[in-house]
């Protein structure tokens, strides 16, 4: 059994979006990375995941040097449709936040990210097995990991707990020192990708009765429709002519009539939960993105999230190699954090606005029935709601 060991300044856990992204930044600052990924580059990217950019992230990517394929494929939207029975009404993101998102898919995000790691040289490693970090409080840390029956290390300065929900890095900080909060919704997302054209050019956010659907897409010629399914459901349960038929009971009726359905070429069903671990620093150790909270997809959060993780990361892992300074990683935590927990209520009051609960009593419905009313009706209601759809400052 042979060993290596390699050095670099910034050891990445993770090559999803938020390890990528944060690599690729710390090298326009002249920072090396290593991102160590426990899948093959191929599994990565035939993950399947929400496609709505906040202009945040965009400007990540541009000052990446990735965005050049999203600009010219991805579609900017200036607002999106919310619907509820045959009522349908429009939040104009321009006029009530003065900013517009980009209709770009997830996984071409990460494609664009892989392809600027390997032009620049970037040292990733695919089909890692057994990351352990070691010593991440104290002031030299270093990982472990199994490559092909090799046992390596990789000595560092900082380690990015970049691997997602279910990875190594918050396992890693003590449970004496780590805080959780969680909530588990008692329903999931049944989501099927069909190559037809999107029943509207906007997003509908559609509640009805029957709970909730969401009208989206990639282009022009391939949709992405969900619909609110029990957690007991699985996609087999569900052939296509019956979740086109369930989701077009959930929509507008003239969005029905126009709805052009086809063959399912993807059907999964997502879980939702809000999760939160506090802090998202311990020592040398960063926590970014899913890796440190998770939200339900309603809001299309989850990246956005992890982006802004990514930025005040990058800001003070910069400013300690230029300045000298630990001012940007000593406050790390709480500014990731103060933006987290915003994006987390957010997609929380959005689920609970637009699904349908299995104890929902009478008056609760005509709650979300009153402030879908107010929310169509008020100026205010919408400023505060296209204000954290597009993207709150970081
Ligand atoms: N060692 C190495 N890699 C690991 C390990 C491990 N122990 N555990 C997980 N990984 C890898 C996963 O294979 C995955 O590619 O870490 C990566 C984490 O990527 P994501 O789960 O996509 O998380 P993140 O990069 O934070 O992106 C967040 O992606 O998952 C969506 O909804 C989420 O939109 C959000 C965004
Ligand atoms: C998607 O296109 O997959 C999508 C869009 C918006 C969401 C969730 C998912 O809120």
């Amino acid at each position: 059994m042979g060993k290596s060991t390699m050095k670099t300044q910034v050891a990445i856990i993770g090559g999803g979006p938020s390890g990528l992204l944060l690599a690729q930044l710390l090298h326009t600052k002249g920072i090396d990375s290593i991102v160590l990924e426990r899948k093959t580059k191929d599994y990565v990217l035939r993950r399947i995941r929400a496609g709505v950019l906040e202009q945040g992230l965009v400007k990540m990517l541009e000052e990446a040097g990735c965005a050049d394929r999203l600009h010219a494929e991805g579609f900017v939207h200036d607002g999106t449709q919310v619907s509820y029975g045959d009522e349908i009404f429009r939040i104009d993101f321009k006029a009530r936040a003065g900013a517009s998102v980009v209709v770009y898919g997830q996984t071409e995000v990460t494609r664009d990210l892989y392809a600027a790691r390997e032009a620049a040289g970037g040292r990733i490693v695919f089909d890692v097995e057994d990351v352990v970090i070691h010593d991440a409080d104290g002031t030299v840390p270093h990982i472990t990991y199994r490559k092909g029956g090799d046992v390596c290390r990789i000595d560092c300065d900082f380690v990015a707990g970049c691997d997602g929900f279910h990875g190594v890095s918050r396992q890693t900080i003590p449970l004496a020192v780590r805080r959780e909060y969680e909530k588990i919704y008692p329903f999931g997302w049944l989501g099927i990708l069909s190559e037809t054209p999107p029943v509207h050019h906007e997003l509908i956010y559609a509640t009805s009765k029957r709970g909730f659907a969401l009208c989206s897409m990639r282009n022009d010629h391939l949709s992405r429709y969900y619909i609110q399914c029990s957690l007991s459901d699985s996609p087999g349960d569900w052939t296509d002519a019956a979740f086109w038929e369930e989701l077009k009971r959930r929509i507008p009726v003239d969005m029905a009539d126009s709805l052009v359905t086809g063959p399912s070429i993807e059907k999964s069903i997502a879980p939702l939960r809000s999760f939160v671990t506090e802090p998202m620093r311990w020592g040398r150790l960063f926590l970014c993105g899913d890796a440190a909270h998770i939200v339900p997809p309603t809001g299309a959060k989850g990246l956005n999230t992890a982006a802004s993780d990514v930025y005040y990361l990058y800001q003070g892992l910069t400013a300690f190699y230029r300045d000298n300074t630990t001012d940007g990683i000593d406050t790390y935590s709480a500014k990731a954090l103060g933006r987290v927990w915003k994006a987390e209520r957010f997609s929380w009051w959005f689920s609970s606005l637009l699904h349908r609960y299995p104890d929902q009593s009478e008056f609760d419905l005509k709650m979300q029935i009153a402030e879908l009313e107010f929310l169509r009706t008020n100026e205010a209601a919408q400023v505060a709601m296209a204000q954290n759809y597009v993207g709150l400052p970081y």
